[in-house]
C-alpha cells in the first residue's frame, strides 16, 4: 500500500465506524479490522493529527492557463498533483475563468486555485498582497502564442466550443478561412497572450514557467517539466515518497502515454496546423507584429 493511501486508512476507518460513510471506494465491510490494528492505527491517527500541515495549509496554490495554451493540460496535471496529495475538489480545490461560463466558477475562496484566461501582472500584485505572509506558489505553460492563435484557429473551425463567445461566438469560426480565421483568433486572444507574456517574461521568483512545447513532445519532456514543477511547488514540504507519487499521478495527463485521456478531443489534425501556419505572414501587419514581440519577449523564434 502506498504511503498516502496508508496515511488515509484511519481517518476513513473513523468516518466508517462513526458515520456509516462509504469513502471514496472503499466500504466499510470490505475492511475488517482486529483490535491491534486498531491500536496501531490509533497511534497513526495520533501521529497523523500532530503531523506536519498539508502544503495548502502552507501556501496558496495557484495554477494559471491562457486559452489554447494547455488548459485542459493544466487542469488535468493540478487535478492529479493534489488529488494524489489528499486535497478535496470544491472545498481545496477551486476554480476560475473569465468569462465565466456556467459550471466553470466555483469554491474561490479555496487555497488550491486554477485560474483561466485571466491572470496578469495586476492580477498578481492583487493575489500576492491577499496571500500575505503564507505566499503564493504560480505555474502555468507557455506555448508559443503563434502557435496559439494556430491551434484557436484549427480547434474552433472544426467546431469546438460553440458556446465560447470569445473566440468561437455563434460558432463563426466554421465559416472562416485560415487567413480570416487567424486574424479573428489574433484579435481576440490579445489580452490573453498579452497576459500570459506579461507573466511569464520575467516570471516573479513565486511564479513558475512550465514549457508547453517540451511537456506535450514526448514522455521524457513530460516527466521532466512536472519534477520542476513539483520540486517548485512542494520543495521540503512532500517526503520522496510523495513526490513519486505525485509525479506517477501527473502522467494521466500525458497524451503521449495515455492518449485516449483527450477525451473531448482538444488535439487538432497536424495538418490543419501546417496550412494554416502558411498563412501567418499574410496577417495585417500590425497585428502579427504585436505577436512578433510577444514572441521576441517570451524567447520563441519567429514562426
Ligand atoms: C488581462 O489582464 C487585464 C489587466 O489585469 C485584465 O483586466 C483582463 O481581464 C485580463 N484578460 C485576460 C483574458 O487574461
Ligand atoms: C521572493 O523574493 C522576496 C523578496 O526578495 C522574498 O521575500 C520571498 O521570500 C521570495 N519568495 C520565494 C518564494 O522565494
Ligand atoms: C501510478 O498511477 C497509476 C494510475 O495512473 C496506478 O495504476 C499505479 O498503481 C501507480 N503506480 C504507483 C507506483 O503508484
Ligand atoms: C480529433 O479531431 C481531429 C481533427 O478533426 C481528427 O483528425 C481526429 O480523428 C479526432 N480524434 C478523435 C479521437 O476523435
Amino acid at each position: 500500500m502506498s504511503m498516502l493511501r496508508a496515511k488515509c486508512w484511519p481517518l476513513l476507518w473513523l468516518l466508517c465506524t462513526y458515520a456509516s460513510a462509504v469513502v471514496a471506494d472503499v466500504s466499510c465491510e470490505e475492511h475488517d479490522f482486529h483490535a491491534t490494528q486498531f491500536l496501531q492505527m490509533t497511534s497513526i491517527l495520533n501521529a497523523e493529527l500532530h503531523s506536519p500541515l498539508k502544503p495548502w495549509d502552507v501556501h496558496y496554490y495557484l495554477g494559471v492557463a491562457y486559452h489554447k495554451a494547455g488548459t485542459y493540460l493544466m487542469i488535468q496535471v493540478w487535478q492529479s498533483i493534489f488529488h494524489a496529495l489528499g486535497a478535496k475538489p470544491l472545498i481545496d480545490m477551486g476554480q476560475w475563468d473569465q468569462p465565466c461560463y456556467p459550471g466553470t466558477c466555483y469554491a474561490p475562496d479555496a487555497p488550491i486555485q486554477v485560474w483561466i484566461d485571466l491572470y496578469s501582472p495586476a492580477k498578481a500584485q492583487k493575489a500576492r498582497e491577499a496571500a500575505g505572509e503564507r505566499g503564493l506558489r504560480v505555474a502555468g505553460f507557455v506555448r508559443d502564442p503563434v502557435s496559439m492563435i494556430v491551434s484557436a484557429y484549427c480547434y474552433h473551425h472544426r467546431g469546438k466550443e460553440l458556446w465560447n463567445f470569445v473566440e468561437n461566438p455563434q460558432g463563426i469560426v466554421a465559416q472562416m478561412g485560415p487567413l480570416e480565421g487567424l486574424t479573428f483568433e489574433a484579435q481576440r486572444m490579445l489580452p490573453v497572450v498579452k497576459n500570459m507574456t506579461g507573466i511569464f517574461e520575467h516570471p516573479a521568483n513565486d511564479t513558475l514557467r512550465l514549457d508547453y512545447e517540451r511537456t506535450t513532445a514526448s514522455s521524457d519532456g513530460f516527466d521532466s517539466e512536472m519534477v520542476k514543477l513539483i520540486g517548485f511547488l512542494f520543495e521540503d514540504l512532500i517526503s520522496a515518497e510523495e513526490r513519486a507519487e505525485v509525479l506517477n499521478a501527473t502522467q494521466r495527463a500525458d497524451l503521449n502515454r495515455h492518449p485516449a485521456n483527450d477525451d473531448d478531443n482538444h488535439s487538432n489534425d497536424p495538418d490543419c496546423k501546417a496550412r494554416t501556419r502558411e498563412y501567418v505572414p499574410a496577417m495585417p501587419s500590425d497585428l502579427l507584429g504585436q505577436y512578433r514581440s510577444f514572441q521576441q519577449r517570451l524567447g520563441y523564434a519567429p514562426s
